[in-house]
This record gives C-alpha cells, structure tokens and sequence, in this order.
C-alpha cells in the first residue's frame, strides 16, 4: 500500500516523514489513518536509508483523538473482536527512531499516539489531554499505561479523571514532551533534530531505542541486564571501531551502520 488518502509521505534525506492529513475531522485516527500510518512506517523501518521518522500532524490539530463518529456505534465486543486499536502495537515496535512533532490539538488517541514516538516535540500551540472521560470512557491505545511513566501518578490521573487539556509549558514541565519551540519553527527544529539522529549508526540507534523501550516494561535488574548485553554487542560493529577510532583521531565519525 503506498497510494495513502489520509496521510503524507515523504523522504528528506535519511529521514521519513508523515503527515496526517484528516483536516475534516482534525486528523482523528480513524481505522484507514491506522493501517496507513502503520504501513508507512513499517516501509520506513524496512529501509537501511532511513534512520528516524518524523510524525506530524497540521497546525491545528496533530490528532484530536480517535475517530469517535466510526467508534460510537461499536458494542465492546466489536471493539475487542475487532481488534480496534491492535495496530498500533506495530506502530510502536518500530526500530527506527521516530519523532512526534506536534502542534494544536493532541488529545486522546492523538496523546496516546505521541506517546508511542521516542522524543515529543511540541509547538507553543500544542495542547495535550485525555478527555475520554468526558465521552463516558477511558483511554483505549495505552493513554492509561504510558502516561502515568511519562508524567507519574498524580499527574496522569488528573488528566484521565478530569478530561481536562494541558498546554505545552505545562507538558513540558511535567516531563511529557522533549521540548517546546515557537510553532513557525517546528517542522524546521524537528527536521533537524531529525537529522542529527539519522546521521547516527543504525545499529546503535536501534540497540539504544531498544534499551528505552526495555526501561518502560521490565524491572531495573532486568534491564540492567540487558543494556549491558545490547552495549556489548555493539562492540562487534565497524561503527564502534569508526566512531571511536574518529574521537581519537579528533575527526567526525564516518558510519556505514554495519
Ligand atoms: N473524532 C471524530 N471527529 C472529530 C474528532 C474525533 N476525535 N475530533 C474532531 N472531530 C471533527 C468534528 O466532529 C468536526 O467535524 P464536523 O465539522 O463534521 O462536525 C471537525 O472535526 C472539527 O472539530 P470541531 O468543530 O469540534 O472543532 P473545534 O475547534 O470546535 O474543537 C476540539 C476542537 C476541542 C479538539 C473538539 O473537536 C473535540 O473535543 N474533539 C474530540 C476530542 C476527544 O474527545 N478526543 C478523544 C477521542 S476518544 C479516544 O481517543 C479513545 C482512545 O483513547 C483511543
């Protein structure tokens, strides 16, 4: 599937980007804009000349949740057998750093769908929040798991219980996002932060993302225990041999991610 009608696509340099592009409905995550996303993505992940992925939304909106007209008819054995937000599993399994720029609304599924991206950066404008509650449910595509790491207890439970948004001084001070800029700027900054992690060696970023991913599901002992084997593995590389070979030599690396 590469003729996507609610997402963009495009390659600038080694990074892929997407955008969601719902303007009708402020990019709401409808079952389409899943399978697109999620297939984009997965081709990205696929290609040894991509090394980060941006995902984006519009100015208004990076995703103001799931679509709620395609799920208000849905029994909750429709939701379970239907198995309606599984594909977001993959989305978030991708190896591939990925980056959420995010400007206007990100609420809901659109919070949740940030919160599946490695670094958030967020517009002046951004405005984050789980108002599930205020439809008669709760967060469904992690918003209940992954917030409460991202921001702790109190925090999370005030946005879940109360369905309230927060903008994004306070995302930022509550440890949500990575960083805030002006919203002229954001697809510039992102682009560059971007580029920055694309010109690292793909086994390295892999290994490293795979090492956060591993801090947010097991206890500390076991991770330990893993980042000391995925660090070690990297020491079979010719990037490592490269990358510390050019800080000898006080020049910048050159790798070939092999
Ligand atoms: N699903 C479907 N359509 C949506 C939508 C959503 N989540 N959010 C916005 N839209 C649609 C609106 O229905 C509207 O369409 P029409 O013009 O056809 O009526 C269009 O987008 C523009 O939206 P508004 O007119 O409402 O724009 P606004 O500026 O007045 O308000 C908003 C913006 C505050 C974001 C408001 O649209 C809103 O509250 N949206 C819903 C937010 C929400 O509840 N998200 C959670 C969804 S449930 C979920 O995500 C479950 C989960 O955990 C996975």
């Amino acid at each position: 599937m590469t003729d996507y009608a609610t997402i963009i696509v495009e390659t600038r340099g080694r990074v892929g980007w997407i955008t969601i592009n719902r303007p009708e409905a402020l990019n709401a995550l409808n079952t389409q804009v899943c399978a697109e996303i999620v297939d984009a993505a997965t081709r990205f992940d696929a290609d040894e000349g991509i090394g980060a992925i941006v995902l984006t939304g519009s100015e208004r909106a990076f995703a103001a949740g799931a679509d709620i007209k395609e799920m208000e008819a849905k029994s909750g054995l429709d939701m379970l057998m239907g198995d309606h937000f599984g594909g977001w599993t993959t989305f978030a399994a991708v190896r591939t750093p990925v980056i959420a720029a995010v400007a206007g609304y990100a609420l809901g599924g659109g919070c949740e769908l940030a919160m599946m991206c490695d670094l958030i950066i967020a517009a002046d404008t951004a405005k984050f929040g789980q108002p599930e509650i205020n439809l008669g449910v709760m967060p469904g595509m992690g918003g209940s798991q992954r917030l409460i790491r991202a921001v702790g207890y109190y925090k999370a439970a005030d946005l879940i219980l109360t369905g309230r948004t927060m903008d994004a001084a306070e995302a930022e001070r509550a440890g949500l996002v990575s960083r805030v800029v002006p919203a002229a700027d954001l697809l510039d900054e992102v682009g560059k932060v971007a580029d920055t992690i694309a010109s690292k060696s793909l086994p390295s970023l892999y290994a490293a993302k795979a090492a956060l991913d591993a801090a947010m599901e097991t206890p500390l002992a076991e991770g330990l225990r893993f980042e000391r084997h995925v660090f070690a593995s990297l020491f079979d590389t010719a990037d490592q041999k490269e990358g510390m070979a050019a800080f000898r030599e006080k020049r910048p690396p050159e790798f070939t991610n092999r």
